[in-house]
C-alpha cells in the first residue's frame, strides 16, 4: 500500500495539515510532489506563491521522510509562466531589487536543499519559471514544454539568478542569445543545448518522471547529499580545489555504514539496504 503523507507546517503547527493557497504539496514513499497551483494565471509566481514556496522548501529540507522532490505546475499549459507581471509593473527600483533578492534566495534554497529536486517542466517555463527550473538539480520536459527568458521584452532582465545559471548550463553564447533576444525554445531544442536532460511524450511524462524519482528515493540520502555537494560546490572551484573537496567527501562516504552495505551487497549479489548513515 502506498504511504501518503500530507506535509505539515514546521514547529508550532506541526499537527495541522499544510494549507497553501497557491501550491500543493504531498509526500508519497519519500517523494514529495510540489505543484505550483495557479493554472488560470499559468502558475505565475506572485509574492504569495513565492512565500509559500519558501515555507514549503524550508520544511522539505528538514523533513527526514522527504528523500527527493518533484516540482511541477498545475494544469495542461504551464510549468510556471514567470514572475507575476502585474505585480512587477509598478515597482520602484528598490522594490525591484528586493524582489530579485527574494527570488534569488528561494532559488538558492532549492539548489542547496541537500536533496535532489527534479523540475518536471510540463508546459511554459518562462522567466522566473525557467529560473525556477534551472535552480532544480536537473530538468525533464514534456514534449509540450516551451522555455525561455523573455524579460527583455518587458524592459527587464532575468532577476532570479537566470543570467548566472543559464550560462553555466548552456554556455555563454547560447545564454546571451536567449537572454538578449528573449525567444522561447521548444523542449527538443532545450535538450539539444543542455537546458533539459530528457524529453518525454506528454502522455507518459508524469509516470516517467515518477520512475526516476522513485529510483533516487531508493538511494542513501547521505550518499546523495554528499554527491550534490561535490558536484555543486566543485563547479564553483578550480579543478584542483574541486578534486580536494571530492576526496574529502569521498572519505565521508567511504567511512559510512551505507558504503559498507552497498559494497557488501554487491559482493553478495543482493540488493543493498541503506540506512542513510
Ligand atoms: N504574470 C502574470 N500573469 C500571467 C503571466 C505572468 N507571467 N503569464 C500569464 N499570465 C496570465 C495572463 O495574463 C492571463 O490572465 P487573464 O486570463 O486574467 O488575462 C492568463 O495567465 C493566461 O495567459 P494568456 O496570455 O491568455 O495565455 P496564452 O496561451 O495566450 O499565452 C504565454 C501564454 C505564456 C505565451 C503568455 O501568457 C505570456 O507571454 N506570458 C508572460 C511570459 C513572461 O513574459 N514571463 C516572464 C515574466 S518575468
Amino acid at each position: 500500500m502506498q504511504k501518503l503523507k500530507i506535509l505539515t507546517i514546521p514547529a508550532t503547527e506541526r499537527d495541522k495539515p499544510m494549507s497553501y493557497n497557491n501550491i500543493l504539496c504531498e509526500c508519497v514513499e519519500g517523494v514529495a510532489n510540489v505543484t505550483v497551483n495557479r493554472p488560470d494565471k499559468l502558475n505565475a509566481l506572485n509574492t504569495e506563491t513565492l512565500g509559500e514556496l519558501e515555507t514549503c522548501f524550508a520544511d522539505l529540507g528538514k523533513d527526514p521522510e522527504v528523500r527527493v522532490v518533484v516540482l511541477t505546475g498545475a494544469g495542461e499549459k504551464a510549468f510556471v509562466a514567470g514572475a507575476d507581471i502585474g505585480e512587477m509593473a509598478n515597482m520602484t527600483g528598490n522594490e525591484a531589487e528586493r524582489f530579485s533578492a527574494r527570488g534569488q534566495a528561494l532559488m538558492d534554497r532549492i539548489e542547496n536543499l541537500g536533496k535532489p529536486v527534479i523540475a518536471a517542466v510540463n508546459g511554459f517555463a518562462l522567466g522566473g519559471g525557467c529560473e525556477l527550473a534551472m535552480a532544480c538539480t536537473f530538468r525533464y520536459a514534456s514534449d509540450k514544454a516551451r522555455m525561455g527568458l523573455p524579460e527583455t521584452g518587458l524592459g527587464l532582465i532575468p532577476g532570479f539568478g537566470g543570467t548566472q545559471r543559464l550560462s553555466r548550463l548552456v554556455g555563454r553564447g547560447r545564454a546571451m542569445e536567449m537572454v538578449l533576444l528573449g525567444n522561447m525554445i521548444d523542449a527538443v531544442d532545450a535538450m539539444a543545448i543542455g537546458l533539459v536532460n530528457k524529453v518525454y511524450p506528454a502522455e507518459e511524462f508524469t509516470d516517467s518522471v515518477g520512475i526516476v524519482a522513485k529510483a533516487l528515493a531508493a538511494k542513501s540520502t547521505l550518499t546523495l547529499r554528499v554527491a550534490l555537494k561535490s558536484v555543486g560546490e566543485g563547479l564553483e572551484m578550480n579543478q584542483a580545489s574541486g578534486c580536494r573537496l571530492e576526496a574529502a567527501l569521498f572519505g565521508i562516504c567511504g567511512s559510512s555504514d551505507d558504503a559498507r552495505e552497498g559494497c557488501s551487497a554487491f559482493m553478495e549479489k543482493r540488493k543493498p539496504e541503506f540506512k542513510d548513515s
